[in-house]
């Protein structure tokens, strides 16, 4: 069953408590916090504090997504903030081995998000290291865009880079996912599906839920 992970950007911000429980009493696995600069990407989401709050109102596994320049400068932040996982963006680290490290060395998941014109091959390197690839399948900075279909191909080379390397990376799809396409990325190899706007502007998230965990 694939794991998923609504992401918290198309939740009602005026009311995050009732939102937060709706996904604690529903079938999702992990929350998905979007957190942008408006330097790396173009609009600016939510922080810290926000996190923490957050942090406080669920046991799930709490999916920071860190589309930030220097990322590297709020490691220990966003693990005091609560963070179970934590990605960053290839496109934003020089060094990104030494940052994966030390996502690691302090009790997190490191997560790797990639954008939609960076190869997956540029993870080969580094792939025994990652718990997580968060393959962008739209150009990170907004909910509620449409799925780029070049993704499949990259999560089926992807697949076979974790295979080819024995790594028990998971690879986490972030962007546009729909009960409609999200058959086909799991058939091409997805773990992991990120949904903001099909979960929350649905009549009813949690059966969206639902129906996402059954495929
Ligand atoms: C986009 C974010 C996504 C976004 C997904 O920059 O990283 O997590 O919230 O939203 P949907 O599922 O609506 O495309
Ligand atoms: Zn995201």
């Amino acid at each position: 069953m694939p794991i998923i992970a609504p992401s918290l950007l198309s939740a009602n911000f005026l009311n995050l408590e009732q939102d937060c429980n709706m996904l604690n009493n529903s079938q999702a696995d992990w929350f998905h916090l979007d957190v942008m600069d408006g330097q790396f990407v173009p609009n600016i989401s939510f922080g810290l504090p926000v996190i923490s709050h957050i942090r406080k109102a669920t046991q799930k596994v709490c999916d920071v997504h860190l589309m930030i320049e220097k990322p590297e400068n709020y490691t220990a932040a966003f693990k005091e903030a609560g963070a179970d996982i934590l990605t960053v963006h290839i496109e934003a680290c020089i060094h990104l081995h030494r940052n994966i490290q030390e996502i690691k060395s302090m009790g997190m998941k490191a997560g790797v998000a990639v954008n939609p014109h960076t190869s997956v091959q540029l993870l080969s390197d580094l792939i025994q290291d990652i718990d997580v690839v968060c393959l962008m399948s739209v150009n990170p900075g907004f909910g509620g865009q449409h799925f780029i279909p070049h993704t499949l191909e990259k999560i089926k080379a992807l697949k076979q880079l974790i295979l080819q390397k024995n790594s028990t990376c998971l690879i986490e799809i972030d962007g546009g996912v729909t009960l409609e396409n999200a058959p086909s990325i799991l058939a091409a190899g997805a773990d992991v599906l990120v949904a903001g706007n099909t979960v929350f502007k649905s009549a009813n998230p949690t059966a969206t839920i639902a129906a996402l965990k059954a495929l």
